[in-house]
């Protein structure tokens, strides 16, 4: 299969060279660099590595060996040879070059694609040139793998793709985190006697917003079909500048009739390792370049920040183990027990049962007290979302959140209530409008089931399997409150 298209790639070539050996094949790619005004370092973004063409001078016009550059783009006829270079496999003795693309030299020397070592400052300011370097190369490839092993994993186990809305007038986290949608002219928004917004006037004659979830309606899915799962762009208007979040992130949410909160941490669980295993088996290469990368970076720390093990290490060790199952209450025992909370060394000292957990709160968690992954449940119904499920206490919610080395929450998640009255008397207490969510309430009226899911952030996943630790560097195109440059 790897040789039925016309054009191949320098992974086809790197990998399958033993079908193409002595054939004459073309390849397109950029230079990555040239050495002595004889070899080649091509790479067309397929794999990390590169394809080695050699460039027999005498053969070609000298005006074409000077346009061979850093960045410029070559198509290549060769013969493919073995190669008696170390580390590769096979070679291109160059019979015909094209230049596709110069590049503009003196401008190059300012960007990113001067080839010399970048901060991840000045390559974020570059995002647009960034998909050229091994480092953002390597990370947008996994970021594709973990993608496709999503969709396998539930594929596999039979639940169905929703494609839920993006512009929507529910606020699904009732957070107050929407950035509001509306065709009216910026310049002359129309308001009614009293001042306000005049909403009918608008194209959808409501008050409409970008999508902070896609729960809600999957739930309603889920009603009908069993197993769902959504998969696309969510959106929050909080105001945080972390180096965890985003303004416009993906979220994949499986949302399933009848399981309990038991059934969906081990759903979460498994879904996790899944991908993890994946990421392992199928992104080698890629992967020893960013556990490369990851050490190095190890190396700069003072000892003590240091990590205790390497990033295939610990994606290996997550992927078998067994994540710890730990209650909110327990959790807060632990915590305020601890010695970090009695020397103070919390910027928010643990006081009472019923605090809402600070990162550094789950930080502490997972990486001293657990040095595990943990799964923590059974939170104080007011620290959460008016739709998860009361506990017979009557003081907690059936919620569950999983929290990762390094990371933080990775994913958020809780059983539903599928009892109308408890549903309604929630809404009530937390200031949920009942009007607007009608239909979310309706799914409660003709055959309510038990039923639950979770919200996984996709960034926080490629965080997590590439070693990276600022969010910016794992998406694209990052919108954050001081950026959305592009
Ligand atoms: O915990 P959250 O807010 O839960 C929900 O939205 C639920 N409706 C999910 C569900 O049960 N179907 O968000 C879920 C996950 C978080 O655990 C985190 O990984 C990620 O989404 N997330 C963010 N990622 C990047 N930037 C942000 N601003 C994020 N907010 C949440
Ligand atoms: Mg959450």
């Amino acid at each position: 299969q790897m040789f039925t298209m016309e054009k191949r790639t320098v992974k086809d070539i790197l990998e399958g060279y033993k079908k193409v050996l002595h054939h004459d094949i073309t390849v397109q790619g950029w230079v990555r660099a040239f050495r002595s005004n004889r070899f080649i370092a091509l790479n067309d973004g397929s794999t990390i590595n590169n394809l080695q063409i050699v460039v027999d001078f005498e053969n070609f016009d000298e005006a074409i060996i000077k346009q061979i550059n850093t960045a410029s783009s070559l198509k290549i006829t060769g013969e493919v040879v073995e190669s008696q270079g170390a580390g590769q496999t096979v070679e291109i003795l160059a019979k015909k070059i094209v230049i596709l693309g110069d590049n503009f030299s003196e401008e190059l020397q300012k960007t990113i694609l001067q080839p010399k070592k970048h901060s991840l400052e000045k390559l974020r300011e570059e995002a647009h040139l960034r998909f050229r370097t091994n480092l953002f190369g390597a990370i947008f490839r996994v970021r594709s793998a973990v993608s496709f092993a999503i969709h396998e994993f539930f594929n596999k186990n039979q639940f169905f793709y929703i494609h839920t809305p993006i512009i929507t007038g529910a606020d699904a986290e009732g957070a107050g985190e929407m950035f509001g949608v509306t065709n009216f002219d910026l310049n002359n928004i129309p308001r009614d006697e009293n001042g306000d917004i005049d909403f009918e006037q608008d194209f959808f004659a409501r008050k409409t917003s970008l999508t902070v979830s896609g729960q809600l309606e999957a739930e309603t899915a889920a009603m009908g079909l069993g197993r769902v799962y959504t998969f696309g762009p969510t959106f929050r208007a909080e105001n945080s500048n972390t180096t965890r979040h985003l303004a416009e992130f993906w979220m994949v949410e499986p949302e399933v009739a009848f399981n309990n909160l038991e059934d969906n941490i081990d759903l979460a669980e498994n879904f996790l390792k899944y991908v993890i295993k994946y990421v392992l088996e199928n992104c080698k290469d890629d992967l020893e370049f960013l556990d490369k990368r990851f050490a190095e970076e190890q190396k700069q720390k003072p000892e003590k920040e240091r990590a205790k093990e390497g990033l295939i290490e610990k994606l290996e060790k997550v992927a078998e183990k067994r994540f710890k199952r730990v209650s909110y209450t327990e959790a807060i025992e632990i915590l305020m027990n601890s010695k970090e909370n009695k020397k103070g060394k919390f910027q928010f000292p643990v006081e009472h049962w019923g605090t809402d957990l600070q990162s550094e709160h789950e930080r502490f968690l997972v990486e001293k007290h657990f040095e595990s992954p943990v799964v923590l449940f059974d939170y104080p119904k007011e620290i959460k979302a008016f739709y998860m499920r009361l506990n017979e206490d009557g003081k907690t919610v059936a919620a569950m959140d999983v929290l990762f080395p390094g990371i933080g929450e990775i994913i958020g998640g809780s059983q539903r209530e599928e009892r109308i009255d408890v549903l309604k008397q929630k809404m009530k207490e937390m200031h949920v409008d009942e009007d607007e969510l009608w239909w979310y309430i309706d799914t409660r009226k003709f055959g309510s089931v038990p039923h639950a899911g979770f919200g996984l952030g996709l960034e926080r996943l490629v965080l997590f399997v590439t070693g990276m630790t600022n969010i910016r560097d794992v998406i694209p195109f990052p919108r954050t409150p001081k950026s959305a440059e592009f």
